[in-house]
């Protein structure tokens, strides 16, 4: 006998205004939630109900207020239609008044304190360390922005963000041995779990420009990974189905040291291609891939980039030479993007 199974609860349907965005959700979730996972932007701080950050106007609609903080939502709040987007819960279809985020500029950069909760040694000279903000932090970006530590005698140092800003909870940064460099030495050879550091973000204006149908084309040297690595996420997660093909250069097989990440995304999404590079590999690495410099494989694989948005991310002298000669390549300049810490703070 054929079971019966319970009807699915039917669709809400989340109308953002004056963008016109729309789309559905079970109700289960906050509406930024909802907004998040449908690949809408919208501002948060806290996600706790206590900041107000996402305070927004129910134009049309019920909603549950969930755990809104009297502090961040008043009872004259409630009663001019407003509410806590981080906490409400739609009960029926909404139309909501909201500001979303188009960019770095509508993302407020915060000062905060984190605390070292994992520093793992992928390669001999890069270190993946996790990060943990306060209970009650959460630091909103964009993919591919990055972070900037404030250290005791004043100076900064800017690292890139390499998980997705979907991913709660912790911020992931790849860091590269700097010889000479003060504060990776510190990083290499004395960071513990638990020491607490001061930073400062998000920054910058790396990050994936959409709408776009172009296909991408992704060129990261050694942990210029890492904000790619973040957007590429992030386009797995709201569904971008652009074509996309990373190209990631390393001197040796060791600075692929997320290699086979890189190659389970290419597996497992038929529009996204890996393209790993080499410029010297050694005779342990047995190497029978791609050799050479890794914008010139771009190069050798699209002679004509005309059609193309590129996303780079490496030293400088690689993202100088990408940029000059795909330029030269038919690349229309306002298609090229890259991550300009490099240039601004490469002694790290
Ligand atoms: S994000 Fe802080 S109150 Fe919603």
């Amino acid at each position: 006998m054929a079971s019966i199974q319970p009807a699915a609860p039917p669709l809400l349907r989340i109308t953002l205004t004056p963008s016109a965005h729309s789309f559905l959700t079970p109700g289960e979730d906050s509406l930024l939630q909802a907004a998040l996972d449908a690949g809408y932007v919208l501002p948060y701080g806290c996600r706790n109900g206590a900041c107000g950050s996402c305070k927004g106007k129910v134009l049309e609609g019920l909603v549950d207020h969930g755990d809104s903080q009297p502090g961040a939502l008043s009872l004259a709040d409630r009663a001019a239609g407003y509410a806590l987007f981080c906490c409400a819960r739609p009960l029926t279809d909404v139309v909501l008044e909201c500001r979303e985020v188009s960019g770095a500029k509508d993302i407020p950069v915060k000062t905060l304190p984190c605390r070292v909760e994992k520093i793992e040694r992928v390669a001999e000279d890069v270190i993946v360390l996790s990060l943990k903000l306060p209970v009650n932090e959460r630091l909103q970006f964009l993919a591919g922005q990055y972070i900037e530590f404030l250290l005791k005698d004043g100076k900064t140092r800017a690292f890139s963000i390499a998980n997705a800003p979907h991913a709660e909870g912790l911020l992931e940064l790849h860091i590269r041995q700097v010889v000479g460099g003060e504060f990776t030495s510190h990083i290499f050879n004395h960071m513990k779990v638990k020491e607490i550091l001061r930073l400062r973000g998000p920054l910058g204006t790396f990050f994936l420009r959409e709408p776009s149908d172009k296909p991408i084309i992704f060129v990261a040297g050694g942990t210029g990974f890492a904000p790619i690595k973040s957007i590429i996420e992030q386009a797995l997660h709201s569904g971008v189905k652009r074509p996309m093909t990373l190209y990631w250069g390393a001197r040796h097989r060791a600075g692929l040291y997320l290699h086979e990440l890189a190659q389970r995304w290419a597996s497992e999404h038929a529009h996204i291609r890996y393209v790993p590079v080499l410029s010297e590999p050694a005779a342990s690495d047995q190497w029978t891939g791609r050799t050479g410099l890794v914008h010139q494989a771009v190069l050798e694989d699209q002679p004509t980039l005309g059609a193309f948005q590129v996303y780079a991310c490496g030293a400088p002298a690689m993202v100088e030479a990408a940029q000059r000669d795909f330029m030269a390549h038919g690349l229309p300049a306002e298609e090229f993007f890259a991550d300009a810490f490099t240039f601004a703070n490469a002694k790290n």
